[in-house]
């Protein structure tokens, strides 16, 4: 067991998303994010991206120096999305399958995803 953080995206009392993250135990200048989620009916208008910002803004204030997820190879959204934020994705090492890919994002040189 362990902590995690989290932020939801409120509209009007509707939760439209989330993002949790937890700190890594061995390296305190790395988190990982657990969760991202949209609501449906919310699915692309811009929230997970606002939400993933939002924590490489967080990221950057406590001076972290990266954010990574494992993402499923098959999850297009969540690798377009990375990849628009100027991520490193590779297939994940400790996956021999490599059905997971982990995406790396140093929280200093992300660049927004809309200049993508
Ligand atoms: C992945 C997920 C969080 C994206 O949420 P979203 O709020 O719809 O994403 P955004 O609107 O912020 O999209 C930002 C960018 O991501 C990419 N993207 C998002 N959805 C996409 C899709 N279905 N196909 C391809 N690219 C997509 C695009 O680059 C998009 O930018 P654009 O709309 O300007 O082209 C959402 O699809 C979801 O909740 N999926 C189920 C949960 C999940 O798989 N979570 C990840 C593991 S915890």
């Amino acid at each position: 067991m362990g902590l995690v953080w989290g932020v939801g995206d409120f509209q009007d009392g509707e939760l439209r998303g989330l993002i949790t993250w937890g700190e890594d135990e061995e390296d305190p200048r790395l988190w990982e994010v657990v969760i991202l989620a949209t609501a449906l009916r919310w699915h692309r208008r811009g929230v997970a991206r606002g939400l993933k910002e939002h924590l490489l803004e967080r990221a950057r204030s406590r001076e972290i120096l990266r954010v990574v997820s494992f993402v499923h190879g098959d999850n297009e959204a969540m690798i377009a999305l990375n990849r628009a934020l100027g991520a490193q994705i590779d297939p994940d090492p400790n996956d021999a399958e490599h059905v997971l890919y982990m995406c790396r994002i140093d929280p200093f040189e992300a660049r927004p995803a809309t200049s993508a």
